[in-house]
């Protein structure tokens, strides 16, 4: 894990202040009115918080609005940063308020004085969120150490929220540590080990190699594959947190560690960018780590299908039938719509042996739904009213974008083949659509079921509230809320 900041939460301590060193961030509302902490911040520093308010720096100011007093005179910290925050915000303009100071903390401990601020955890997490740094590959970036303590009233009383804060934060960190990390270090081998690894925190982790995955009748899958070096694969993850009769859901992550396109080769410009078309299975992965880090009483299983999408003699070929595990045949006609090819197999595996009482699947599908939702929003796609209104409560509520997209028969027929049961694309009308309608057809009668298509929303060019540039780890918060408002409440 890059990085990662601890986080801790300990009784407000006045005294303290004056020698911290290191960052130090008050909270402060719109009305000027300081706490007890942020007033003795203001008395050491002879007014240098009061003149920051009575300049007007505050007036009008909105959650993420963040003031810099650098080297104070009178105390040891290196700056202090006025945080802006009414004195009842909501969840996630806490969060954005924390995210302003998380972005400063360089190296070294910080100190959030939260004082009585009834959201002071959210706080915490956006700072916590927001200072996520990838820098494995800088030689000049020394390790950095960093620690967040947070100073509040009753801290032994926001325990629990904290152990959730904490496996929320290191469930994002990792899906976007996957999805920062470059293709020839995240092979499918990598990719997988690093998966179980995650047996120390009491999941169930299997790898199902190619000979399995041939024997189970995964086509689909291991034609996307079988143009690379590196063995394609399927990791099952299971989180056995409820009861024992209960049926799981299921989540279903694309995993191509690097998507060249294959024999339909993707222009030169810009394919760096197909390290993350394994998105999907990193989100997947992310919710199991928090899921089993807060010890989730839900029955979830993750299962990714992990392959690259190579050029080569043996890769597969545009006109190519391959034969799906569920037995459907499939007319391969663009070799770079490889992930429908990925998910369905994995997906119609999942139901077989699981029988889910849900299933999601998460995928970087399409260029198409770039086009419609930008990179604020994810596709969503579902055949169940219930399950997609739950799903977009929680992506709401956490502040991630989700837009629900249309399904038909007349998408369907779009995918109509002349020698096989399908084609693997429909046509240039409806792209995201149509590789939603592919989905759907290995999707079993009475699974409620939902396709995210993250491509827009996984990894990003300009920086997020939460996130800097790069991997933004969407989907982890959404799908942790989902399954404890659907299997825990
Ligand atoms: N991995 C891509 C989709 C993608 C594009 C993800 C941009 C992230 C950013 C996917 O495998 C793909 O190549 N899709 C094709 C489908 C087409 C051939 C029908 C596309 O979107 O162009
Ligand atoms: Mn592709
Ligand atoms: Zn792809």
């Amino acid at each position: 894990m890059s990085n990662l900041m601890t986080t801790s939460f300990t009784a407000v301590d006045l005294d303290a202040l004056a020698g911290f060193e290191g960052r130090i961030a008050l909270v402060v509302a719109s009305d000027g009115k300081l706490d007890a902490g942020a007033r003795r911040v203001n008395r050491l520093t002879k007014g240098a918080v009061a003149r920051v308010i009575e300049a007007g720096k505050l007036e009008d100011a909105k959650a993420g609005t963040v003031v810099t007093l650098n080297f104070p005179a009178g105390l040891a910290a290196t700056a202090v940063d006025i945080l802006c925050l009414d004195r009842r915000p909501n969840a996630l303009d806490a969060r954005k308020a924390g995210a302003s100071f998380g972005k400063l903390i360089d190296q070294g401990a910080a100190l959030l004085v939260a004082g009585s601020n009834a959201k002071t955890v959210q706080i915490a997490l956006g700072a916590a969120m927001r200072a996520y740094e990838f820098n494995p590959h800088k030689t000049s970036v020394d390790d950095k150490v960093r620690s967040l303590s947070v100073m509040c009233a009753k801290p032994e009383e926001q325990e629990t929220e904290a152990t959730t804060l904490r496996a929320i934060v290191e469930g994002a960190h990792m899906t976007r540590d996957l999805v920062n990390e470059p293709a020839n270090v995240l092979t499918t081998t990598e990719f997988a080990d690093r998966l179980k690894e995650m047996e120390s925190l009491g999941l169930e982790v299997e790898i199902l190699e190619e000979a399995e995955l041939e024997k189970l009748g995964m086509g689909t899958l291991l034609c996307v594959g079988q143009g690379s070096d590196s063995p394609s694969k399927v990791v099952v993850m299971q989180w056995k947190g409820g009861a024992s009769e209960d049926k799981p859901l299921a989540l279903v992550g694309k995993g191509v560690v690097f998507d060249t396109g294959g024999i339909s080769l993707k222009p030169g410009a810009g394919m760096e960018d197909m390290t993350m078309d394994m998105g999907g299975a990193g989100v997947v992965s992310g919710v199991m780590r928090t899921l089993a880090m807060r010890g989730a009483k839900a029955n979830v299983v993750g299962l990714v299908g992990l392959v690259e999408n190579m050029p080569s003699g043996n890769a597969v070929r545009p006109g190519d039938v391959i034969t799906s595990m569920k037995g459907d045949t499939v007319e391969v006609i663009n070799t770079d719509a490889e992930g429908r090819l990925v998910l369905c197999d994995v997906m119609w595996y999942a139901q077989d042996r699981f029988d889910p009482i849900g299933m999601i699947d998460l995928a970087t599908l399409t260029g198409a739904i770039i086009v419609g939702l930008g990179h604020e929003n994810a596709g969503v796609f579902s055949n169940d009213d219930d399950l997609c209104k739950a799903f977009l409560k929680a992506a709401e509520a956490e502040g991630e974008g989700a837009w629900r997209m249309p399904l038909g028969q007349a998408y369907d027929d779009m995918l109509k083949s002349r020698i096989a049961d399908m084609k693997n694309i429909g046509g240039r009308a409806a792209g995201s659509v149509t590789a939603a309608q592919f989905l759907q057809r290995f999707v079993k009668n009475g699974t409620p079921w939902i396709h995210l298509d993250i491509a827009g929303v996984a990894s990003v060019k300009s920086e997020t509230t939460l996130a800097p540039v790069g991997a933004t780890g969407w989907g982890v918060m959404a799908l942790n809320r989902l399954v404890q408002d659907m299997l825990e409440a």
